[in-house]
């Protein structure tokens, strides 16, 4: 199959990986019409075009809490990638190691922290929930610290688990669940002897780290379920960001109000995010809550976006709308899951390539200067 774009690696990613876990990335929650609207809302956003004002130094770096990066994108938190990819934490952060963008490691990630860290020769960023378990969170943070990851990206936009359909009938969750999921990995060879067999261990590295025993995909569903913390409020959690000396980021944001409370509260960046359409359903699209966002505290913060960028002109557009620095999800597993590292660097390589044809096409020579004039009705 030819791959040319996140579309081709979904698509190839469908057919290597048993459904359980294809849908688990793919789906969303409810109706899935945020995650929907995330990609169509995005498509919609139309770039004004300029001609004859190129250049051929185009400056494609991202600049995030005084250090320099080179495009403006970070590989997002996602769960469980390790079930995705053979050891999958490691083999993307080593990609995003090679393109100089940051790895933001999921508290649910398969390879502990460690395995992580010491496989990579830049430092990680760590991405944390809100949990019951303080001692836990206290521990987790302290270890992340203590290997040197130099950004928190703290996740507020799950206080309870959004309801995924997709999970229930493709056995990630619902019954016979441990049955469906061995007879479809004997269905997907390729997978089941890559990352099945030879990807072991699949536990939840850093809750395994803390209990202080094996954790699987059984107690990934229940931990989720039993831990996050419907009743939490900014004031409990000064704490963390008195503990957290380093840049500290709020992912979960979609009104101007949070944005100005994140900002008070003492954070560093946003992330404006609906979780992928993963959590409430009918929640504003990425694309259309971004504009007032930056309105609001454009400047004051960095502002990250998530949600529907399966382009480097999707990228592009969310700079566009306001943006200082791109996640990328759903995009960045499909490549590791078809290719592992080279498939995440290919994937980014494809993605400059569409940023760089943006910046000729739309004649800027730097990023500094992408935002809202670029943007056409
Ligand atoms: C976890 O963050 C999920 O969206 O499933």
């Amino acid at each position: 199959m030819i791959i040319s774009s996140a579309t081709d690696f979904r698509e190839a990613a469908r057919r290597k990986l048993p459904p359980f876990l294809f849908h688990y990335l793919d789906g969303g929650a409810g109706a899935e019409q945020t995650l929907e609207a995330n990609v169509s809302d995005l498509q919609q956003v139309k770039l004004r075009q300029r001609v004859l004002r190129g250049s051929e130094e185009l400056d494609l770096s991202a600049q995030w809490f005084g250090k320099r990066y080179g495009l403006p994108i970070a590989l997002a938190p996602v769960g469980l990638t390790g079930m995705y990819a053979r050891r999958g934490e490691v083999q993307a952060a080593r990609a995003a190691c090679a393109r100089d963008i940051p790895f933001i490691q999921s508290t649910v990630s398969v390879c502990p922290l460690a395995e992580v860290a010491g496989a990579v020769d830049k430092p990680i960023w760590f991405q944390l929930y809100v949990l019951k378990d303080r001692s836990f969170m206290r521990d987790v943070l302290q270890r992340a610290k203590a290997l040197g990851a130099t950004t928190l990206v703290f996740t507020v936009d799950m206080p309870v688990p959004g309801a995924r359909y997709r999970d229930a009938h493709s056995g990630m969750s619902g019954p016979n669940g441990p049955m469906r999921r061995v007879w479809q990995a004997m269905w997907h060879p390729q997978w089941a002897w890559d990352v099945g067999l030879f990807g072991r261990p699949h536990d939840l590295g850093n809750i395994s780290a803390y209990r202080g025993h094996a954790t699987g995909l059984a107690d990934y569903i229940g931990w989720l379920g039993a831990n996050f913390d419907p009743a939490i409020a900014w004031h409990d959690l000064q704490w963390i960001r008195d503990e957290w000396d380093g840049p500290m980021v709020i992912k979960g944001i979609l009104e101007p109000d949070d944005a100005r409370d994140a900002l008070s509260f003492g954070a560093d960046g946003i992330v404006v995010s609906n979780h992928g359409g993963r959590q409430l359903d009918g929640a504003l699209s990425t694309a259309r809550a971004l504009p007032a966002i930056a309105d609001a505290v454009k400047g004051k913060m960095t502002i990250f976006a998530d949600g529907g960028a399966r382009t480097g002109t999707d990228v592009f557009r969310l700079l566009a709308l306001g943006a200082d620095g791109v996640l990328l999800g759903r995009a960045f597993v499909y490549a590791l899951a078809v290719q592992g590292q080279a498939g995440v660097e290919k994937l980014l390589a494809i993605m400059e390539k569409d940023i760089r044809t943006n910046m000729v096409l739309t004649g800027v020579k730097s990023l500094s200067e992408v935002g809202p004039h670029l943007l056409t009705r």
